[in-house]
């Protein structure tokens, strides 16, 4: 038996599953909502002989997708996708995104860009009228990070973005490390005004990898509600 947000987000799953076709390079998003996914598709994959390839965007999924008998390939064999399905933190009337709760933004970020479509899987809790009420994470490079945090905060404070609230991720008492051996800098903004600036300049600053800002790149929101109702918006 399945708790309510569970079953929202399994419904979501389930309902996104159905978008998948036979012979299809299949982005695999990463996270408890996308984990639901992964095992649909593994069922469909031994109860219905649907043949795909998969590509995991984070070691955790890559490992339950081979468990569940998906076809596990880089996205170097793919080089293209036909599809990415993965969940979010948050999503918006435009179907923006916060991303990389989950620490795993930026194999998430190359992976859904590199698909011809992403669609988004999601409980109904995370839609929101602007993103930021969930910490943005950044990915940065470990080597000066203090410096990378400092300035993010000096830029985003003359941009009048936030005042001097970010945060280091941690695992326990040692910093978060994440699959491509990175630090997150979690940035608390309550609310995002320009979300397209805001990523671009994120993206330019020295030690940034990337951050959980996905702007026009998901093209569909599965919303899954705990009383079973699917919602598809596009
Ligand atoms: C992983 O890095 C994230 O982008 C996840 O997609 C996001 O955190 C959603 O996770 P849940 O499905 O567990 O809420």
């Amino acid at each position: 038996e399945l708790s309510p947000i569970d079953r929202a987000k399994f419904v979501s799953a389930k309902r996104a599953a159905e978008f998948v076709e036979d012979g299809m390079r299949v982005g695999l998003g990463t996270g408890s909502t996308a984990a639901w996914l992964v095992r649909c598709l593994g069922e469909r994959v031994r109860d219905n002989g649907l043949r795909i390839r998969g590509v995991p965007t984070s070691a955790r999924t890559a490992k339950l997708a081979r468990d569940v008998g998906i076809e596990v390939i880089t996205l170097d064999d793919a080089r293209w996708l036909d599809l990415t399905i993965d969940g979010a933190d948050e999503f918006d009337q435009e179907l923006n995104l916060i991303k990389g709760g989950g620490g795993a933004l930026l194999q998430e970020k190359i992976v859904a860009t590199a698909s011809d479509q992403m669609i988004v899987i999601a409980d109904a809790a995370k839609e929101v009228e602007s993103l930021g009420a969930f910490p943005l994470p950044v990915e940065v490079i470990k080597f000066g990070w203090r410096t990378t945090q400092a300035l993010i905060e000096e830029t985003l404070i003359s941009m009048d973005v936030m005042g001097r609230t970010s945060t280091l991720r941690m695992n326990g008492d040692q910093p978060y490390v994440t699959d491509e051996g990175n630090y997150i800098i979690d940035l608390h903004l309550n609310r995002i005004e320009n979300t397209r600036q805001l990523a671009l300049v994120l993206n330019q600053m020295p030690g940034v990898v990337e951050n959980g800002l996905f702007v026009d790149i998901c093209d569909v929101v599965v919303i899954g509600n705990s009383d079973g109702r699917v919602e598809v918006r596009d």
